[in-house]
């Protein structure tokens, strides 16, 4: 039995991992302030997939997903609600981008290297079993991408094992290889991923690559 999805962000990758979900026959209910924003999603071929505020969609999902602006990811759970995060997965997206604008393509963050999003998310819900996963890769390329022979890396890390090999499996349906980099802490790297990815679409307007880790 497939366990049921809620997703915590109405934005691009809410919705394109929430329509990732339902073509794999999950029951997903994604979630937002503002249901209006998701009139289309629902209208176009993703019928199944149920809408309500992020409470709803935290209180549905055996396992969550956080696809939220990372700077509100704090705000967006307590409005989810501790009592229904606790003892469940939480497959984090977010990354830790700054309101300023990048740099000559470069993200800024509003961390810094020895600590990540991810460790303020773990301290602020220590009941939550967080999963950091799916942030270092474009939207369209989230959901079974076309690379031709090779699947691209998917970095994750996270405190529990369990709940990590659940994510794992997820990513290995969405057509990843899984490289697991251990505890929390390791978002500190796995974060900053996503301001090399972006460089090439800020600078190139290239924004079709994914990592791939080889290894011998
Ligand atoms: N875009 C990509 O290709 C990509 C790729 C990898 C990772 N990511 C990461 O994935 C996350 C989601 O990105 P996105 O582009 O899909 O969406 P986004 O525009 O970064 O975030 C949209 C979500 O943020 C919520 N939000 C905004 N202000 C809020 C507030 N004050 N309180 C609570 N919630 C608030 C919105 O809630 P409402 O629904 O209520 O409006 C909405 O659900 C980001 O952290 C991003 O860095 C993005």
């Amino acid at each position: 039995m497939k366990k049921k999805i809620g997703i915590i962000g109405s934005g691009i990758v809410g919705q394109t991992l929430a329509s990732g979900f339902l073509k794999y026959g999950y029951k997903v209910m994604i979630g937002s302030r503002d249901l209006t924003k998701l009139a289309d999603w629902k209208s176009e071929a993703n019928e199944g997939g149920a809408i309500g505020s992020f409470a709803e969609a935290a209180q549905f999902g055996e396992i969550i997903v956080l696809a939220t602006k990372g700077n509100v990811a704090l705000d967006a759970l307590q409005l989810a609600g501790t009592e229904n995060l606790s003892n469940k997965i939480i497959i984090d997206t977010t990354n830790p981008i700054a309101d300023t604008p990048p740099e000559n393509g470069v993200l800024n963050f509003f961390t810094e290297l020895n600590n990540s999003l991810m460790e303020r998310l773990q301290d602020a819900f220590p009941k939550a079993n967080f999963v950091k996963a799916f942030n270092s890769i474009g939207s369209t390329l989230m959901v079974n991408p076309d690379f031709g022979t090779e699947k691209p890396t998917m970095f994750i890390c996270g405190n529990d094992q369990k709940a990590k090999d659940a994510v794992a499996e997820i990513c290995e349906l969405f057509g990843f290889e899984i490289s697991d980099m251990g505890t929390v802490e390791a978002a500190r790297a796995i974060e900053p991923l996503c301001m090399l990815w972006c460089i090439p679409g800020f600078r190139q307007n290239w924004w079709n690559h994914a990592f791939r880790l080889l290894k011998r």
